[in-house]
C-alpha cells in the first residue's frame, strides 16, 4: 500500500504467519483447504488483535497516554493482548469485564461462558486492572468504559479510550495488510466476525480479487452488518482505499449466543485437533471452521478455500465460574 496517510506501526507480532495446506481436511472434503495461522502472531499468546495493536499502539503513544481504558467479555482475547501491549509502553491498561454481555431483544445464552482461568489469567499475569462488572446489555459495558475514562480525566490522568476488539480504522487498516500476505489465488476465504474489523479489513484487501471474503458471526446481532461497512468507511477516510458496500456476513453459526461454545463448534474443534494438530477456541474461530465446513457440505463453497485462524487459544482453558 503506497498512501502517503499509512499509519506508523510498532512491532508486536511475527510476521507474515504461516500459511499452510490442511492435507487430511482437503482430503475428507474433496476440496483444496489452506489455514492462515494467526494463531501463531507470536505476541501475548497470538491471535488476530495483535495486529490491530501494532497500529493501535503509536497512536496511545502519540497522546502520551498514562491509562488505556477498554472493555469487552471477561474471556476477551482483545483485553489480554492489549493488556500486554500496554505493559510493554509502560501504560496502565484498565478493562471493564462483564462475563457474558448480551443484546436485550435476543436471546441470552443458558450455558454458562468459559469466563474463569484461560485470558482471565493472562490478564493477571500482564498487570491489566480488570474491573468485573455484573453481566448486562452491550450498551451498559460501553457507557462503564466510557463512565470510568471520565472519572480517571477529572483525576488529571491522561487516558486514550480503545474500542472494543480494536475494531475502528486502524484495526481495519491492519487487516487491509495482513491481506497482501497472501501472495496465491483463494476461492474463497472464511474467517471469524465479532467487533467487525478483522472481516472489515480482509474484505477490502481482497475486494476487486478472486477471492470471496465470508465473515462467520461469533454473535447474533444483525447490525454488527452494518458496523463491518461504517468500519471500512472510516478506515477509507483516515487512510484512503476500499470502501466496502456489501460484506458476505453469516450469522447461522453463532449457536446459544455470544461467548458460548456451540455444539457444532465443539465437533469441528475435536475434528481439526485430531485431524490436523490444530488448535481451535469455542468461541470465534471454532464457529467458524464449523460454518466453513458446513458451507463445503452444502457445495456453496468449493475449489480452494483458505480459512483465517483468527486465534483464541487461550480460551481453550478457559472455565465456568463456580
Ligand atoms: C479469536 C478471535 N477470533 C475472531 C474475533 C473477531 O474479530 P473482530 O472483533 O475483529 O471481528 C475475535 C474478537 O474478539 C477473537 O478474539
Amino acid at each position: 500500500m503506497t498512501n502517503a496517510n499509512q499509519p506508523s506501526r510498532f512491532p508486536l507480532c511475527i510476521l507474515p504467519t504461516p500459511c499452510h495446506r490442511l492435507p487430511r481436511v482437503s482430503e475428507d472434503w474433496g476440496v483444496d483447504v489452506w489455514i492462515k495461522r494467526d494463531d501463531l502472531t507470536g505476541f501475548a499468546g497470538g491471535g488476530n488483535k495483535g495486529r490491530k495493536l501494532e497500529v493501535l499502539l503509536p497512536q496511545v503513544l502519540a497522546q502520551d497516554a498514562k491509562v488505556v481504558v477498554t472493555c469487552g467479555s471477561s474471556s476477551s482475547n482483545f483485553v489480554r493482548q492489549l493488556g500486554a501491549a500496554c505493559s510493554l509502553i509502560g501504560v496502565r491498561c484498565e478493562a471493564i469485564v462483564m462475563d457474558l454481555p448480551f443484546e436485550p431483544g435476543y436471546p441470552k445464552p443458558q450455558i454458562p461462558p468459559l469466563a474463569s482461568g484461560g485470558n482471565e489469567t493472562l490478564n493477571e499475569l500482564f498487570g491489566t486492572v480488570i474491573h468485573r462488572i455484573p453481566d448486562g446489555p452491550w450498551e451498559t459495558l460501553f457507557d462503564e468504559a466510557t463512565n470510568r475514562a471520565a472519572l480517571l480525566r477529572e483525576h488529571g490522568e491522561q487516558v486514550v479510550e480503545v474500542k472494543i476488539g480494536g475494531s475502528s480504522a486502524e484495526g481495519v487498516f491492519a487487516f487491509r495488510q495482513a491481506a497482501e500476505e497472501i501472495s496465491q489465488s483463494f476461492d474463497h476465504l472464511v474467517v471469524s466476525s465479532s467487533s467487525g474489523s478483522t472481516l472489515s479489513g480482509l474484505a477490502s484487501g481482497f475486494h476487486g480479487s478472486t477471492t470471496h471474503v465470508i465473515g462467520i458471526s461469533a454473535d447474533p446481532e444483525e447490525e454488527n452488518y452494518d458496523d463491518v461497512l461504517r468500519l471500512s468507511r472510516e478506515c477509507a477516510e483516515r487512510f484512503g482505499g476500499t470502501r466496502l458496500t456489501e460484506v458476505d456476513l453469516r450469522y447461522e453459526y453463532v449457536g446459544p449466543g455470544y461467548g458460548v461454545a456451540s455444539e457444532e463448534g465443539v465437533l469441528a474443534a475435536e475434528y481439526l485437533a485430531r485431524r490436523e494438530g490444530i488448535i481451535l477456541d469455542p468461541v470465534y474461530s471454532a464457529k467458524a471452521f464449523a460454518g466453513m465446513q458446513d458451507l463445503v457440505t452444502r457445495k456453496e463453497i468449493k475449489g480452494r478455500i483458505l480459512f483465517w485462524h483468527t486465534g483464541g487459544v487461550p480460551s481453550v482453558f478457559g472455565r465456568p465460574r463456580t
